[in-house]
């Protein structure tokens, strides 16, 4: 069994973001460290070769809701939204009229279908800005959260509202929003800002994670993950040889330098460090100076509105992220920035990583947008993915997306599975 110690090691280190970084003219560092440095042994790979990676299987969904929509939808034109979005705060910003008693009675029906479900979907909303967008999920969340995952991250379309930060020709798995981070937030909150023409083109799809933790329970996999926990592995690639040498970006994920800051191997390692991460460099003739990191963390966190412990950790955290990822799906999973693997070190089959999957595909419901729909999903409750979508000429499809407020991580609790 993995020491819950090692198990709940945490970090607090800028994530890997979801974008494909593109270099920048940052200016070169003058430190170049000699070969000799790196140490030779990787630790990240048990048998490089020898893995099935073949891309697994993700449905998203069984065909049947599994949680009905009229549980969680909740049709905003019943209520008058110009009245209620009629308020700005000290700084100018439009925001609910708490005042109100429309106001009060949204935020309550909000509130209880959240607490029961924890999903909301609101209809008919009327919202075409992001000014509105932020408004009426403050009707449900007063406080949002300020995304400070690092310099490559989302971009922000405007103040605390982002993009969802990834091609759409990826199969973006199901996940949890920053599980792969000590701080992660209790909800996500996306806003339909464009559509598509076909319903289920560019749907968003959510989890509900007890059914997904209780089927996976019913596996041995879940106690062997309880008993274990999870290790990623992130390989960082040096900006300086990308830029250096002109090389192709599309193959890379988050540099290292992006990553912490530093334009220093000895500074970015410690900032690593410090965070709870085990860091090894090697020399690649791909990556040029690599930065490998190891953390261990629990794979269940204890979800204070079930008051159970589950599934926090997903194979969104390996390297069949990259599954359909333009770029990055041509890499051999060796190369790919991520890798999962249980706590002690041993590696996940491709069996168990489609278990997995086949648990939050099965509890699995298609949120399907109309322009101006919003959903806020508890990130406890929930996990969220969403397959690729093409457009066609003329077509859009645009999510904004807000982080809620953040938690540290604590695991699962012992007595709580
Ligand atoms: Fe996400």
């Amino acid at each position: 069994m993995l020491p819950r110690a090692l198990g709940r090691a945490r970090q607090g280190l800028a994530p890997a973001g979801r974008k494909v970084f593109i270099g920048n003219q940052q200016p070169a560092t003058k430190f170049v460290a000699p070969l000799t440095q790196f140490q030779t042994r990787k630790f990240h790979v048990l048998e490089p070769r020898g893995e099935d990676a073949t891309p697994l299987d993700v449905k998203y969904w069984t065909g049947k809701p599994a949680v009905a929509y009229n549980k969680f939808q909740i049709d905003l034109s019943k209520y008058d939204m110009k009245k209620i979005l009629s308020a700005y705060d000290e700084q100018g910003n439009l925001v609910p009229d708490l005042n109100l008693k429309q106001t009060q009675d949204l935020s309550q029906h909000m509130d209880q279908v959240f607490n029961d479900v924890g999903a909301v979907h609101c209809t008919n909303t009327g919202m075409t800005t992001t000014a509105e967008f932020n408004a009426i999920v403050k009707v449900l969340m007063p406080s949002h959260m300020k995304y400070e995952g690092g310099a490559n991250m989302r971009a922000p379309i405007e103040g605390n509202v982002y993009d969802t930060g990834a091609p759409r020709e990826a199969d973006l798995q199901y996940h949890h929003e920053m599980a792969y981070v000590n701080t992660s937030c209790k909800w996500v909150a996306f806003g339909a800002m464009e559509v598509t023409h076909n319903p289920m083109k560019g749907a968003t799809y959510i989890s509900e994670n007890n059914g997904a933790t209780d089927m996976l329970m019913d596996d041995p996999l879940g106690q062997k993950l309880i008993d274990k926990g999870v290790c990623y592995i992130r390989k960082l690639p040096d900006r300086k040889f990308f830029q250096d040498n002109n090389r192709d970006t599309s193959i890379v994920y988050n540099y290292w330098q992006t990553s912490t800051g530093s334009e220093d191997m000895e500074e970015a390692a410690e900032i690593m460090r410090s965070k709870g991460l085990q860091v090894e460099w090697e020399d690649s003739p791909i990556f040029g100076r690599y930065m490998v990191t190891k953390y261990y963390i629990d794979t269940f966190e204890y979800d204070p509105f079930s008051k159970r412990n589950t599934l926090y950790a997903s194979v969104a955290d390996d390297y069949a992220w990259f599954d359909s990822w333009p770029g990055l799906k041509d890499l051999p999973h060796w190369e790919r920035p991520l890798k999962l693997t249980f706590g002690d070190g041993e590696v996940m089959t491709r069996e168990d990583k489609q278990k997995w999957v086949d648990c939050y595909d099965k509890n699995g419901i298609p949120i399907i947008w109309e322009k101006g729909d919003i959903a806020i999903i508890c990130n406890y409750r929930t996990a969220h993915g969403r397959p690729t979508y093409d457009l066609l000429p003329g077509e859009k499809r645009e999510l904004g997306v807000i982080l809620g407020e953040t938690f540290e991580r604590q695991g699962g609790i012992e007595g709580k599975y």
